[in-house]
């Protein structure tokens, strides 16, 4: 049986930041968020986060993630310290006999097997606790771990209570434990802050346990902490690096991949290919032989196969198979493009719908508007689709064309094969079949000029 407890109460003061550190995002999901994840599989019998600095906008981000067992939120009114924040189970845990598991809140990028290893240790060795540690290349800021040739623990030292001899040591603790709940229980009333920072150390408790077995991850990165915004940047680069190469791994081309970022809600088929500068989030699918950049931004959207996305922004949207939108187009607001669409340059779209083979291709903004199948829109038609209060529909059949700079003004509709003249404001509905012309008559006068330079006229 093992209960889980994240530590989250700490503001994160080194962040400079009035959102609480572990609020921070990573990759389109909050740190506390990523280090629920990181516990995979593992069966659970309660999980706890201690929260304190910011509660309520913690225990709001995360109560709308569901998941099971339901998260048990514990108030640690004051940060007094690791230890002080993990004494606040005691009246919750009373007669509990399993294993504690204890995550640090701003360990974000640890993987399920790292701590099915640990738990497995732990239960192994019949250790009163195991520990994660690693060896870093820059191990400042850090508690470091001093072990037997068993690997079983010596001591931690808090960094700042290290000697300098002692600061030499590489290794450290990755502030994550498993507790044999009884043992640690009886020790953590005993705990004192004594120390440089007068703070209740959760480290204390573990140098206080008999019997502490340490376990090493295998990959350092994996442990790192977010303390500032720098170490931010570095995970954030770490998770871009995993997430790109799983995509590689499953068939996916991406062409100069610093450059590109793919949050990990967001799924690839085989055969997509990114080109440099391309970035995608949230809720995306891109399926096969879908080309999206370079210079594109594709969120919570589908971009079906074949499409391709040139220098443009896609949000909500859909955009069915072998469109080409782009470059320097907007989509967004629950549009969706039919098959085979255009949507060239300097259009915006939003809340539309558009049968297939329509084209929509230079300086357009459809707002609104339905639109049958191979419609042509001309260069710079717009839907007026705002009165000042409310917005109006705009509806266009089958096969019609719009002339260029045309404005229909909504709500209006249009049947199928109707003709609208360029330049013209049509403001009623035009049935099938027609040709909308809406503009003053033109005038030709033959030998005009304007009066300034007309030329004096001959005296004679
Ligand atoms: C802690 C460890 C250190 C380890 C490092 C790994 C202690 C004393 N030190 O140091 O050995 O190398 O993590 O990242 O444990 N928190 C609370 N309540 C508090 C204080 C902190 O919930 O009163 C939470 C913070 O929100 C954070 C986590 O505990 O998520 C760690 O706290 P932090 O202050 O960052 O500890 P470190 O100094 O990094
Ligand atoms: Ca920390």
């Amino acid at each position: 049986m093992v209960a889980v407890a994240i530590l989250a109460a700490g503001r994160g003061t080194r962040m400079i930041s009035s959102l609480p550190k572990v609020l921070h995002r990573l990759g389109g999901r909050s740190l506390v968020e990523r280090v629920l994840l990181s516990l995979g599989d593992i069966p659970l019998e309660r999980r706890f986060v201690i929260v304190g600095y910011g509660a309520d906008l913690v225990c709001q981000e995360l109560a709308s993630l569901g998941g099971a067992p339901p998260l048990e939120f514990v108030e640690q009114p004051q940060q007094l310290g690791t230890g002080h924040a993990i004494q606040q189970l005691l009246p919750h845990l009373v007669g509990f006999s399993g294993t504690l598991l204890v995550l640090n809140g701003d360990v974000p990028l640890l993987r399920p097997q790292t701590l099915e290893l640990l738990l497995k240790t732990h239960h192994q060795s019949e250790s009163a606790c195991a520990l994660l540690t690693a060896h870093l290349p820059n191990p400042q800021g850090y508690g470091r771990v001093f072990c037997d040739e068993q690997k079983f623990l010596r001591q931690i030292i808090e960094d700042r209570d290290c000697s300098p001899a002692q600061k030499q040591n590489r290794r450290i603790n990755a502030g994550i434990y498993c507790f044999r709940w009884r043992d640690l229980e009886q020790i953590l009333p005993q705990l004192t802050s004594n120390n440089d920072q007068k703070e209740y150390y959760l480290t204390d408790a573990v140098n206080y346990l008999d019997r502490v077995v340490t376990v090493d991850a295998e990959d350092y990165q994996e442990i790192l902490g977010v303390n500032d915004r720098q170490q931010l940047a570095i995970a954030q680069d770490i998770l871009q690096v995993r997430i790109k190469d799983d995509w590689m791994r499953r068939g996916v081309t991406l062409v100069d991949p610093g450059s590109i970022t793919i949050e990990d809600t967001v799924h690839l088929e085989p055969d997509v290919v990114l080109e440099p500068q391309t970035h995608l989030r949230g809720k995306t699918l891109i399926q096969g032989g879908a080309r999206i950049g370079p210079g594109s931004l594709v969120e919570n959207s589908c971009v079906q196969a074949n499409a391709t996305v040139l220098f443009s922004v896609v949000s909500d949207s859909v955009i069915e198979r072998g469109c080409r939108v782009g470059p320097y187009a907007h989509l967004r607001g629950g549009t969706q493009v039919g098959e085979g669409c255009r949507i060239g340059n300097f259009v915006e779209i939003k809340h539309s719908v558009l049968g297939s083979g329509t084209n929509v291709a230079h300086l357009s903004y459809l707002g609104d508007a339905t639109l049958g199948q191979q419609v042509n829109v001309g260069a710079g038609t717009i839907t007026a689709n705002y009165d000042g209060v409310k917005k109006h529909p705009t509806q266009i059949g089958d096969r019609c064309k719009t002339g260029s700079n045309s404005v229909l003004v909504a709500p209006i509709t249009l049947g199928a094969d109707v003709t609208v003249a360029a330049g013209s404001v049509i403001t009623r509905d035009v049935p099938a079949d027609c040709l909308a012309i809406s503009r003053p008559l033109e005038v030709h006068k033959p030998g005009w000029r304007p009066k300034s330079v007309l030329p004096t006229p001959d005296p004679e």
